[in-house]
C-alpha cells in the first residue's frame, strides 16, 4: 500500500490527537502532535520568565531558541510518543491549563514557528506520518495526500477538555476551560503568521455528534480512496 502524509488540523480540543493516534496505530504510521512542540516552547518561556500574566519578552525567547531542544520519545507502555524538552520528559507539565493559557501567544512568534515547522517537515520527509496541529495542511505539508479539518461547537470541546483535566486530577472550572478554548481559537485564527484556516483541499469533519468509532471509520474510508 502506498505510504501517504495525513494532515489533521482544526480548532482546540476537537479530538485531533485521539483520531491521529488511532490512525497511526491502524496504519503503522508515525504520529506527531505538533501542539506538544508549541506547548514545550511555552513551558520553556514560562520557566525562564519570558512570559507571565502581564508580560512577554519576545526577544528574550527568540534569542534563546537555539537553547531549546525538542524530542519525541516513544513510550511503548502508553503506545505513543512523549515530549522531551532539553532531555526532560515534560508530557504532564505541558498539558496544564497554565501552559494552555500562554501557548497561543508563543505560537504567534514567527521565529518559533519557523524553527518548529522545519523540524516537523524533517520528521515527515519519508511520509507514513499522521501529523496534527493548526497549519499542517496549509504550511507544513501543503502537498499532503489527505487533509482533514476538524470542528465541533466550543461548548462540546470545552466539556471534553474539562472531563480530561478532571480525570487527571487538575482542579479547574468548566468556565475557565471554555474561556481558554475560545481565546486560543481567536488568537490561532487571527494571527499574522500561519493562521488557522481550512486548506482548499481539506475535508471538514464536524464531530459534535459523532462517536469516536463513527469518525474513525469515516476517515479510514477516506484513506482507502487515496491509497
Ligand atoms: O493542539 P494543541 O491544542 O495542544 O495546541 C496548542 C496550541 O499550539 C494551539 O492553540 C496553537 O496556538 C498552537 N499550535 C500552532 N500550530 C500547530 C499546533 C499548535 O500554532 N501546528
Amino acid at each position: 500500500m502506498k505510504k501517504i502524509t495525513i494532515a489533521i488540523d482544526g480548532f482546540s480540543s476537537t479530538g485531533k490527537s485521539t483520531l491521529a493516534k488511532q490512525l497511526a496505530k491502524e496504519l503503522e504510521y508515525v504520529y506527531v502532535d505538533t501542539g506538544a512542540m508549541y506547548r514545550a516552547v511555552a513551558l520553556f518561556a514560562m520557566q525562564n520568565q519570558f512570559i507571565g500574566p502581564d508580560s512577554f519578552d519576545t526577544k528574550g525567547l527568540v534569542d534563546s531558541l537555539p537553547k531549546i531542544q525538542l524530542e519525541f520519545k516513544f513510550n511503548a507502555e502508553l503506545g505513543f510518543a512523549e515530549m522531551y524538552l532539553n532531555g526532560e520528559n515534560v508530557e504532564k507539565q505541558i498539558r496544564t491549563i497554565e501552559v494552555s493559557n500562554y501557548v497561543s501567544k508563543v505560537a504567534e512568534v514567527s521565529e518559533v514557528r519557523s524553527k518548529l515547522v522545519e523540524q516537523q517537515q524533517a520528521m515527515g520527509k519519508n511520509k507514513a506520518i499522521v501529523m496534527d496541529g493548526r497549519d499542517i495542511g496549509t504550511v507544513v505539508f501543503p502537498n499532503a495526500e489527505l487533509k482533514i479539518f476538524m470542528t465541533a461547537s466550543a461548548e462540546t470541546r470545552a466539556q471534553r477538555r474539562f472531563d480530561e483535566l478532571q480525570e487527571k486530577g487538575d482542579n479547574v472550572s468548566y468556565e475557565d476551560v471554555l474561556k481558554n478554548v475560545v481565546e486560543r481559537d481567536h488568537i490561532d485564527t487571527h494571527r499574522a503568521d500561519s493562521p488557522l484556516v481550512i486548506a482548499d483541499d481539506a475535508i471538514e469533519i464536524d464531530n459534535s455528534y459523532l462517536s469516536r468509532e463513527e469518525q474513525f471509520s469515516a476517515v479510514l474510508e477516506l484513506i482507502n480512496d487515496v491509497v
